[in-house]
């Protein structure tokens, strides 16, 4: 299977969409923009930069728990499974969980990013030669009919990392995990890592990081619709703001207008005042207890908690509970 040069199945959404999308966000008050959009070329490699920032430690705490506890976790996820990845980007966390498994089957990675798949499936077929590799470029939020590996797996595990469900609505999060449930199907499992609340300092600081990687990578959003859609977003005159709100518990991120100005996207015209937001992305924080609850309302039983001393950051195991 080494040598072979694997095909990633493309499900990507279309540009037509991406403008549909910009078009329906602007048009809403407040304005907003869809965060599925940030992962351009541009924009996968600022999230990059991001992972490595120091006031990040979301994706430093996962992988150091992936190194430190990875033969505990793949001892509860058990033998001969097939690994379902949803929003794997460059794999770096999936390696190190796939390195600890026993016999795993399958792989299945399901990204947007093409790119990043390609990339990674052939740095996987050399380094897992036995595993049979089963790509996907897709939106994982809509990709539930999956290729089937030819090996019968002991079990289906979703592996769902970097806590990219704080990224959806709590109600269209309870609607994916119950997705995800049915993927997994009878036996199966999640393991999903998830950013866990703390304190309005530390997150805030996680958004805001001084060397301003953050700020660029949400004004790639409007370079982007710039390069790919032909609008005239004047990107000098939008400012990134990132901040807590307590009481939903969500850093949200917006764009601020300096200035009166106009943006035109396909004969359309978009006024925008002096201080309005474009809202750009939530990121829900949960805790354990709230995160246990919405497994069990979308039919996952929580079955296990690995969490840093600091409590930053949580990689829950849920299984998918029977139905009799
Ligand atoms: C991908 N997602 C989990 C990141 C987050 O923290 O919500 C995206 C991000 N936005 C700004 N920094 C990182």
């Amino acid at each position: 299977m080494s040598d072979q040069k694997i095909p990633v199945l493309d499900l990507a959404p279309a540009t037509e969409d991406f403008r549909a999308q910009v078009i329906a966000g602007l048009s809403r008050d407040p304005k907003t923009l869809p965060c599925k959009f940030f992962y351009d070329e541009t924009g996968s490699a600022l999230f990059g930069k991001i992972c490595e920032l120091p006031e990040y430690y979301i994706t430093r705490t996962e992988l150091k728990m992936l190194h430190e506890r990875g033969v505990e976790i793949a001892a509860a996820l058990g033998p001969r499974i097939e690994l379902i990845g949803l929003g794997t980007g460059a794999g770096t966390k999936t390696r190190i969980l796939l390195q600890h498994l026993d016999s795993p089957i399958a792989y299945v990675p399901v990204d947007i990013s093409k790119e990043q798949l390609t990339q990674s499936t052939a740095e996987f077929s050399r380094l897992f030669p036995a595993l049979e590799i089963l790509p996907v470029s897709a939106d994982y939020l809509n990709a539930f009919e999956l290729p089937r590996p030819i090996r019968r797996a002991a079990r289906r595990v979703v592996y769902f990392p970097g806590s990219t469900i704080g990224n959806l609505e709590p109600r269209n999060a309870r609607e994916f995990l119950r997705k995800i449930a049915e993927l997994a199907g009878a036996h199966g499992a999640l393991l999903m890592g998830v950013d866990l609340k703390k304190s309005k300092a530390v997150l805030e600081r996680a958004y805001n990081d001084n060397a301003g990687i953050t700020a660029q990578f949400n004004l790639n959003l409007l370079a982007r619709a710039n390069r790919e859609l032909g609008a005239d977003f004047d990107v000098s005159r939008w400012r990134h703001h990132a901040c807590y709100n307590e009481r939903d518990g969500r850093i949200e991120m917006h764009l601020v207008s300096s200035s009166r100005q106009k943006v035109h996207l396909s004969e359309r015209s978009f006024t925008v005042e002096p201080g309005e937001h474009i809202v750009t992305e939530f990121s829900y924080k949960y805790s354990p207890d709230e995160l246990t609850a919405m497994g069990k309302q979308a039919g996952l039983c929580f079955e296990q908690l690995w969490s840093d001393d600091e409590q930053l950051f949580g990689l829950f195991l849920f299984r998918v509970e029977d139905r009799a």
